[in-house]
């Protein structure tokens, strides 16, 4: 049985819709065969895939993120513009392929405006120069009448395009980066880029490129450049064949925010800056069973047919995802709620095919179990998170040392409860949204919803995500409109409704502020409930009951019965 306490006045912060962002590379099928697939039967005019758009048009991603990641830093934007013949086909460095360039700027912005998404454009650090970064800038956002703009409107786009979201390179800590540097260098660099696009747009918002949050780089460049971007980035991948690895490995994320969290304020302590840095989340998924080098060997698991190979014997991590990783998945977005004051974006790696939700082959397109809790969740959440406290049976399981193929070390931040939850409640506090996944692995849990100073105010939705559909009453099989894929165990939704129990308090409330369900094992449940505010009506008429002549809440106040607000 877990107690979860949930206060919907004490709020910790406003979820930015940037929380639910995506990321879409240059590698593999992600863009190519994947997004986008000219003359398929399933693309539309501009090469689109259509049933990729369907599905992610699903996940109302706040902001979409490209071109790299690693590829981005042997990317050269102007072979992607203009004439699709002209466009020079290149050498791909990062994942060992050929880059067409045939998917450019102008049809990921297209792109972006056809989801009803933000771009985010991540810079070449690598083999890129600083005039190509302000080139670049200047073809999306300029309105004046000069070079790149002018190209712009030649290539069809009239109005500037506004990108706002830039990010200054990609992981240029790692062996892996082409043109990686050490953090001095990489701040002395940032910094000249940062003033530079600066000038020529002053509404851009840019992003650093920390590394986890947790490393002598992190704080090297936090305190090089907190007084310069909007954002401070970090990536962790987590994963595991080890259940108990794979399931609570996304913990380190929160340590990883809080980590970064103090390195910002200590920055902005000491130089005084005023509003700080937030931080990027803008890489982080389950990856572990597809590692560059080695996707041509065995792949750990099945993978489905895929007749559109893009680039012959170049890595494409087309990872197999489980149940098991969509509970992974749903922690993240819990802690990514939990931590929404200084977590403003995070993105999904990717969205197709390479470590992906959806994937493609030539006929279709279909989703993987970590696409659910991705789509519960955006749909439910609302405007601020909520403070939740939950109370229940824990765990401190084993886990194996080398267990996964990411070095976070999670033990210490055991015990573990079972059920990890987040909340989120309505501007105007009329409703909450409660996502809780259980990660018992055999046994249902009870829980309780217990709600501080509101109650429930009529019958709550629950949406219940499992593998095991056809045994659950109700549950059907995947999701309306796409199919399972071979070889993947399914993901199964089964919903209800659920009323508040009895008042527990005796406070007169008309209708309790518990509310009881079963968490299947393994499992991602969503509750969304009217509520009602249980403070101001009855302490008011507890008052006038006493005071009759006391009639409004400011008289009431002056005479010291009601406290403060
Ligand atoms: O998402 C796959 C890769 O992981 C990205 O290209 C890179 O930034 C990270 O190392
Ligand atoms: O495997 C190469 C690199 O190692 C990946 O791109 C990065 O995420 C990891 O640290």
């Amino acid at each position: 049985m877990s107690q979860i306490a949930i206060a919907p006045a004490r709020t910790l912060g406003t979820i930015d819709q940037k929380l639910f962002g995506g990321f879409v590379e240059h590698l593999g099928r992600c863009i190519y065969g994947g997004l986008y697939e000219e003359g398929s039967a399933l693309a539309d005019q501009r090469g689109f895939r259509k049933d990729v758009l369907g599905l992610l048009r699903e996940l109302r991603l706040g902001v979409l993120r490209w071109p790299g990641g690693n590829f981005v830093s042997n990317y050269h934007w102007a072979d992607g513009i203009g004439e699709k013949a002209s466009r020079p086909r290149r050498p791909e460095l990062a994942w060992r392929g050929e880059e067409p360039n045939t998917f450019g700027t102008d049809e990921f912005l297209a792109y972006c405006a056809e989801l009803g998404t933000q771009p985010y454009i991540c810079l070449n650090m690598g083999t890129g120069t600083l005039a190509e970064a302000l080139d670049w800038v200047e073809y999306c956002n300029s309105a004046r009448n000069t070079h790149w703009a002018a190209r712009r409107r030649a290539n069809g786009r009239g109005d500037p395009y506004g990108v706002r979201y830039w990010a200054l390179g990609n992981e240029m800590y790692g062996p892996w980066q082409v043109g990686m540097m050490t953090a001095e260098e990489y701040v002395r660099e940032a910094t000249r880029w940062a003033r530079a696009i600066r000038m020529l747009d002053p509404e851009a918002r840019l992003v650093a490129c920390g590394e986890t949050g947790l490393t002598e780089w992190d704080r090297i460049v936090v305190d090089g450049l907190a007084g310069l971007v909007d954002y401070h980035s970090i990536h962790i991948y987590t994963g595991s064949d080890d259940y108990w690895t794979n399931v609570l490995q996304p913990h380190q994320a929160e340590r990883a925010i809080k980590a970064t969290a103090a390195l910002i304020d200590r920055a902005a302590y000491a130089q005084g800056l005023h509003p700080k840095p937030a931080i990027a989340y803008d890489e982080w998924n389950v990856w572990y069973r597809t590692v560059p080098g080695d996707e041509n060997t065995v792949p750990s698991n099945p993978v489905p047919s895929s007749p559109v190979p893009s680039n012959p014997g170049a890595a494409d991590l087309a990872e197999r995802y489980t149940f098991d990783d969509a509970l992974a998945v749903a922690t993240y977005l819990n802690i990514f709620i939990r931590n929404c004051a200084r977590v403003r974006m995070a993105n999904l790696a990717q969205m197709v095919n390479a470590i992906a939700p959806i994937v493609t082959t030539a006929d279709g397109a279909a989703v993987q179990p970590i696409y659910y809790p991705f789509l519960l969740h955006v749909r439910a959440a609302l405007d601020a998170a909520a403070d939740v406290r939950v109370d229940g049976p824990t765990v401190s399981p084993e886990l194996p040392p080398g267990a996964s193929r990411w070095p976070h070390r999670i033990a210490d931040l055991g015990p573990f409860a079972l059920v990890d939850a987040a909340a989120s409640v309505s501007a105007d506090q009329r409703k909450i949204t409660v996502t809780l996944v259980n990660r018992g692995r055999d046994a249902a849990d009870e829980a309780a919803l217990v709600l501080r100073d509101f109650a429930f105010a009529g019958a709550a939705s629950v949406t219940t995500l499992t593998d095991a559909g056809p045994a659950l009453p109700g549950g059907a099989p995947g999701f309306p409109g796409t199919s399972a894929l071979p070889g993947i165990a399914g993901a199964y939704l089964a919903t209800s409704t659920v009323s508040a129990g009895p008042v527990a308090s005796g406070t007169g409330a008309a209708r309790g502020h518990v509310l009881t369900l079963t968490l299947p094992p393994r499992s991602f449940t969503v509750v969304e409930a009217p509520i009602a505010d249980r403070r101001s009506a009855p302490r008011l008429a507890r008052s006038r009951a006493r005071f009759p002549d006391a009639r409004s809440p400011e008289k009431q106040r002056n005479k010291g019965v009601l406290p403060d607000e």
